[in-house]
């Protein structure tokens, strides 16, 4: 008989897709027409809608935290949203004066605080069930998933009715207290009993994503590995995880267009996240680079403590590269996030490509001649004279910037010898962590 696999074992990240189920604005937002439906209800006779704030507060934030850390490992993260129209509503949600999620309306749209990355599925149901009449049977079938890590609304309904088919598919089935939720109470909490005895495993998100983090810290510089996203053309490591660039970004104008060298990183089938200096936030769309990269945006180190939120390094790109920061690289500060990264991939001699961006008088001034030689004598490619980039005069705008000049760098500096057998970097928060306190000696 086949031995029962432990939570640990079935949440194995090279097998398991996480599934967020209907957080659209009608089940979930105050003015959605599911709370508007409770509080009439609540009007009518005594009803306990604790259960609802519970839902708009710490399931959101669970949630976000949860598919923060899929995306870290590698786990992909499906999205199953109702949709309906006149055609597709249901004749008993009709009959019990329940319209919700009509096509194309702000109900329908997922909210706000979760956002799908952009190659990120989306599925769309009309039922209550993520697998009725829909391809995620299918989809799951190719990715080779083995296990669904359900999350979302209502937890006795289309959460439920979706991890009763994932059971009934022969996917092992895992629902995270944590990230479920309804209005009515006490019914979450005995569709959790019910799913837990019936169906799968109902436990909470920590001890998911405790599971996830000790996979790739085993991953972490031995070959254990992550996954390839489904879909994604993407280069592996060694280990045959992703392979994960650091796009820093610094506080100049090139760093309004930093998407365009995101969506060129990706198609050279890099694993991108973006880092920016506290300057740079101003120059740049976050939400947008978020949605591109499927990644937070991170300027600011992490509060000791916390999980780990970006994938760890295999190379770094600074682009643009401030006058400012290419100095206080070449001196080793680190007194921002951007800053600690750069001068940390130096010392353990990741692959490194800076791309600086300052006028000419900049260029003249002789620091920044001696930075530049410090950065190269130490293994970084500083992109800068014999024609690679120009420095603008003072008040003239850059144009016609050649990111393949960067691509191009990048390729040399990750495939040449010398870099080949150096160390790895811990990800932009062990970095933080190892620069505050140095527990991991790692940098
Ligand atoms: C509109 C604007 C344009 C700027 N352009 C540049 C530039 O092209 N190169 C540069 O080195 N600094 C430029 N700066 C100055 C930097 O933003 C400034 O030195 C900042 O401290 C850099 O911080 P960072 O290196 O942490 O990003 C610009 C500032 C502003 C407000």
């Amino acid at each position: 008989m086949e031995r029962t696999p432990s939570l640990q074992e079935r949440v194995g990240i090279s097998k398991t897709a996480v599934i967020v189920v209907d957080m659209q604005n009608d089940f979930v937002d105050p003015d959605g027409a599911n709370s508007r439906w409770w509080r009439r209800r609540a009007s009518a006779e005594p009803t306990d809608l604790s259960g609802m704030t519970r839902l708009q507060g710490q399931v959101v934030t669970a949630i976000d935290r949860l598919v923060a850390s899929a995306r870290v490992a590698g786990v992909p993260v499906i999205w199953a949203r109702t949709v309906n129209s006149a055609q597709t509503n249901a004749r008993f949600w009709l009959s019990e004066n329940q319209v919700l999620c009509q096509a194309g309306s702000w109900g329908c749209e997922i909210i706000g605080q979760l956002t799908p990355a952009e190659r990120e599925l989306v599925v769309t149901k009309t039922r209550h069930s993520a697998f009725f009449a829909t391809p995620l049977d299918s989809i799951l079938r190719r990715g080779q998933i083995e296990t669904v890590v359900v999350a979302g609304t209502a937890t006795h309904g289309c959460v439920e009715a979706t991890v009763r088919d994932a059971m009934t598919l022969d996917y092992w089935a895992v629902v995270l207290g944590d990230c479920c939720g309804q209005a009515d109470h006490p019914a979450h909490e005995q569709a959790l009993v019910r799913m837990d005895r019936l169906f799968g495993i109902a436990t909470d998100s920590p001890r998911v994503i405790a599971a996830w983090q000790g996979t790739l810290r085993t991953a972490h510089g031995r070959p254990a590995g992550g996954r390839r996203r489904p879909g994604a053309d993407t280069m592996t490591s060694g280990a045959g995880r992703p392979k994960v660039v650091y796009l820093v970004v610094c506080g100049a104008p090139r760093a309004a267009r930093a998407g365009e060298l995101v969506e060129r990183l990706s198609a050279a089938g890099w694993t991108t996240c973006v880092i920016a200096s506290p300057q740079a936030v101003k120059f740049i769309d976050v939400a947008r680079l978020e949605r591109l990269t499927g990644y937070p945006v991170r300027s600011a180190y992490k509060d000791p403590g916390t999980p780990d939120l970006l994938p760890p390094p295999d190379a770094l790109v600074v682009c643009p590269a401030t006058f400012n920061s290419v100095n206080k690289a070449a001196l080793g500060v680190s007194d921002t996030l951007a800053l600690g990264l750069i001068t940390g991939a130096l010392g353990a001699g990741l692959p490194l490509v800076i791309a600086p961006a300052l006028s000419a008088h900049q260029a003249a001034h002789p620091a920044f001649t001696r930075s530049v030689e410090t950065l190269r004598s130490a293994g970084a490619t500083v992109i800068y004279g014999d024609g690679a980039y120009t420095p603008v005069m003072p008040g003239e705008s850059e144009t016609g910037y050649r990111w393949e000049t960067v691509l191009e760098a990048l390729a040399s500096a990750s495939t040449s010898g010398a870099q080949a057998s150096r160390r790895t970097l811990p990800s932009s928060d062990l970095a933080m962590a190892s620069t505050v306190t140095n527990r991991r000696g790692t940098l």
